[in-house]
């Protein structure tokens, strides 16, 4: 079986590398399996991907993209029109898509009109927000491919309601998990830790760059504002997503205890997240990630779909409205944030659980 392995943006880097590894084992014990790996330069940042390869130990993609920034609909038909030209030049048995991201999309409908298996991974999560783009990646991916390896049972249930039968449906738990597990022995302290003299639970991380809480400038203002003054005496750091930084370049933020730094490596990042008094994020893989390592986690969202990091994690909903945050800090600084419980499957084995499907449904 011959699988071609899409990755494109910063989270699919973080979701793939136990794929990879698992493959490689599996080929290891004279499995029929192989992959290819296509990078579609959707992040092109040494600071957005390339660490991220290195850290992850991701084998040199081979074929990249290179489709760069542009609109969605730039970025969409690019990626479409150059990897028909690589599945056409390249073919294979499967093509493996993961997340939710604009390369996610593209890259299952293109395979799919060439008549090729795609198989989803993280399958079946809605927030049900169809102004997110990442929602209509996710409901477009899912609506054409063959098989579903889902992170929570609600995924199954969502995929089942849209018609999808149960035996296209495998529940395997979060490759990003089994990069966290495997990744924590390995976290590198930041440079930043020693130059600010940051101490374990006394700072907090923050991070933005969905275009609901970025793109306009007076509420990323607002949100900024309201996080930093309700932090107490703590520094706020905040590695800045490329984003994120055009627009604060205008916007003239600045207060002695916020640290604007640029985006992290994986292990850099994760070290700062592991040690810190909470996380406020508005993103999704970082509710994850907080919720494993018990680090009370603040969402600056409306809805989220992960709701298990809610349920069982420690992550809560604070909504975009900037009048929501003085009620969590208080909660966070009273002592009073949940702990977090087991999730079911994300126990660092998912990967392997992929790859043993894989061979099983395309032997
Ligand atoms: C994308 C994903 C989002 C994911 C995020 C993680 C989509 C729709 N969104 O959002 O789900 O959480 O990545 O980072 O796919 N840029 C750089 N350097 C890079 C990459 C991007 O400067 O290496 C700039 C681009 O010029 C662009 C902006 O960052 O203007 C946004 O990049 P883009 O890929 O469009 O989406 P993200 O906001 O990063």
């Amino acid at each position: 079986m011959n699988i071609t392995i899409i990755a494109g943006a910063r989270p699919n880097f973080v979701k793939i590398a136990p794929i990879i590894k698992a493959i490689n084992s599996a080929k290891s014990a004279n499995k029929a399996i192989d992959f290819r790996l296509v990078h579609t330069g959707q992040h092109y940042d040494k600071k957005m991907s390339g660490s991220f390869f290195d850290q992850l130990g991701i084998p040199e993609p081979h074929a990249n993209l290179a489709v760069g920034s542009g609109t969605q609909a730039e970025q969409t038909a690019n990626i479409m029109v150059r990897f028909e030209q690589e599945l056409l030049d390249h073919p294979c048995d499967v093509v493996l898509v993961v997340g939710d991201v604009t390369s996610t999309m593209a890259c299952s409908i293109t395979a799919k009109k060439l008549n090729i298996q795609v198989v989803h991974v993280e399958a079946g999560i809605r927030s049900w927000d169809l102004t997110m783009p990442e929602e209509i990646n996710r409901m477009i991916t899912d609506s054409i491919s063959d098989h579903f390896f889902t992170t929570s049972e609600l995924a199954n249930e969502n995929l089942r309601k849209s018609g999808i039968k149960d035996d296209r449906i495998h529940f395997v738990g979060n490759t990003m998990i089994d990069t966290l597990l495997a990744q924590r022995p390995h976290f590198i302290k930041p440079t930043v830790w020693d130059e600010l003299g940051l101490q374990e639970k006394e700072y907090l991380v923050m991070t933005l760059h969905r275009p609901a809480n970025v793109d306009e400038e007076e509420k990323l203002k607002s949100l900024m504002d309201e996080v930093v003054h309700n932090t107490q005496e703590l520094p706020l750091i905040f590695p800045v997503h490329p984003r994120t930084a055009k627009i604060l370049q205008n916007l003239g933020v600045a207060h002695p205890r916020l640290h604007m730094i640029e985006p992290l490596s994986y292990l850099e990042f994760n070290y700062l997240v592991e040690k810190a008094k909470a996380v406020v994020t508005d993103s999704g893989g970082i509710t994850e990630e907080a919720s494993i390592m018990n680090v009370p986690c603040m969402t600056l969202r409306d809805n989220t779909e992960r709701p298990e990091t809610i349920d069982l994690g420690t992550n809560e909903l604070i909504g975009t409205n900037p009048e929501a945050i003085a009620p969590a800090m208080k909660k966070l600084f009273s002592g009073q944030w949940k702990e977090t419980q087991e999730i079911p499957m994300w126990d660092g084995k998912t990967a392997e659980r992929i790859i043993e499907k894989l061979l099983e449904i395309y032997r």
